[in-house]
């Protein structure tokens, strides 16, 4: 039913694009439904499907945009506060078509363990991270700026046992990626037969 060739070759030729390589034609809005449409087909234990999104494009990139200045000025000491890299705050947000938020929800009653909830968003991800790459659309999931900062969780109003987890840029690009490396994956595995 599926052809496992291009499978392969979807999965292997998924790479980090970045926004200074993005070309700034907008990614229509249809795609990225289709992003998330597939994120939402991740594996979840307990069916508690932790992910949960918030997409910016157009003057939305704005208020993002501001959240990380506010997030740099607010975490930085006087001492190493930089006029210049507080206006790159704005950068890689504003080359972008879209950038969406990925939150983990916790569930209320917590029974599934927080590192599986995790484990699941990061597989909702994937899933939208390989559909980009299946349209040719350039993505990345940054850790920066605000995620691991109140900054962050205040502004998404998130609960105490909520995550913010990154930011997926997502933009179109001109051209073709370098291909990507890796040590081989029998330095990683151990069989037991
Ligand atoms: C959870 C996670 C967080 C990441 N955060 C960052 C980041 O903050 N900055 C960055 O440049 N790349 C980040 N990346 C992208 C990695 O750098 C990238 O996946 C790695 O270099 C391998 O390249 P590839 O994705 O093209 O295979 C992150 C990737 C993951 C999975």
């Amino acid at each position: 039913m599926y052809n496992p060739t291009d499978t392969n070759s979807l999965i292997a030729n998924r790479r980090s694009v970045y926004p200074k390589q993005y070309n700034g034609t907008p990614v229509a809005d249809a795609i990225v439904e289709q992003m998330l449409e597939n994120a939402n087909w991740a594996p979840t234990h307990g069916r508690t499907e932790p992910w949960r999104f918030v997409v910016f494009t157009g003057t939305g990139l704005e208020q993002l945009a501001d959240l990380f200045q506010r997030n740099y000025k607010e975490n930085t000491p006087a001492e190493s506060y930089d006029e210049g890299k507080y206006e790159k705050q704005r950068e890689s947000i504003l080359q972008s078509s879209h950038v969406i938020a990925i939150i983990m929800k916790r569930q209320e009653i917590e029974k599934i363990p927080e590192v599986e909830e995790v484990s699941a968003v990061a597989c909702a991800v994937q899933n939208m991270w390989l559909t980009a790459t299946a349209y040719s659309i350039g993505t990345y999931w940054s850790t920066g700026g605000p995620t691991f900062k109140h900054q962050g969780k205040a502004f998404f109003n998130l609960g105490e046992k909520d995550k913010l987890l990154g930011f997926l840029y997502v933009g179109n690009y001109d051209g073709d990626l370098l291909a990507g490396t890796r040590k081989p994956i029998a330095d990683k595995v151990q069989w037991v037969k």
